[in-house]
């Protein structure tokens, strides 16, 4: 798999010992965590167990792998990107990323998911790709349709989630969607 991959503004990268600062930073921001599977306060050891598995981690079915997002102007670790593979069709793929609040509203998750979707989708012919997300989380969902995703399903408070039932959004994009997609623009 060509990775690191390089986008306009960003190297989308494994994760590296020196990104434990930057990484354990937005981790602990509760703006960032609001709508993400870990707690804050997120504890230094359990990202320091986060790098060290994400930085020898291959793309295989059953397992997320995360990549770091470095800007290239400046170097700074800003985010990351994150696939899982299904393991009951490697063809299949959930797509998530996270990025540090001061970095929000610039295009950077727009810009890494549209790198990472031409990978999925290029080299590594993946078929579908979906992503999940809470109702509430305007930001997430309003990249994803620009991104040309299909919401597919409402579920209404499925989820316990963080204290109290949550609703979310299920979103999908084919590989023909994206290809066509991609040759028009
Ligand atoms: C979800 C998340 C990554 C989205 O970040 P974001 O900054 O809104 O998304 P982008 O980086 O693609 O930026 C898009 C915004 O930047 C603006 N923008 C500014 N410069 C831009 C550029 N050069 N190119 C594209 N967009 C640009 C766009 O107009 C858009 O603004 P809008 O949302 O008001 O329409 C971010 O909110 C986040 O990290 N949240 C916490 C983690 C999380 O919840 N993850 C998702 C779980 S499902």
């Amino acid at each position: 798999m060509q990775i690191p991959i390089h986008s306009g503004r960003l190297i989308i990268r494994p994760f590296r010992d020196s990104d434990l600062e930057p990484f354990l930073a937005y981790r602990n921001d509760p703006d960032v965590a609001r709508y993400q599977g870990w707690n804050v306060p997120y504890a230094r050891e359990s990202a320091l167990e986060f790098i060290a598995e994400m930085k020898t981690r291959q793309f295989t079915p059953g397992e997320w792998l995360q990549l770091a997002l470095e800007v290239r102007e400046t170097g700074e670790t800003i985010g990351d990107v994150a696939i899982h593979c299904m393991k009951s069709d490697p063809r299949q793929a959930y797509l998530g990323y996270s990025l540090a609040r001061a970095h929000w509203g610039r295009g950077y998750a727009g810009e890494a998911a549209q790198a990472v979707l031409d990978l999925l989708f290029g080299e590594l012919n993946l078929h579908r790709v979906v992503a999940e997300c809470d109702v509430e989380n305007a930001a997430s969902w309003r990249l994803l349709e620009r991104l040309g995703f299909r919401r597919e399903a409402h579920l209404v408070e499925n989820l316990f989630f963080k204290g109290a039932y949550c609703s979310e959004y299920h979103y999908a994009i084919l590989e023909r969607e994206w290809k066509q997609r991609t040759k028009q623009e």
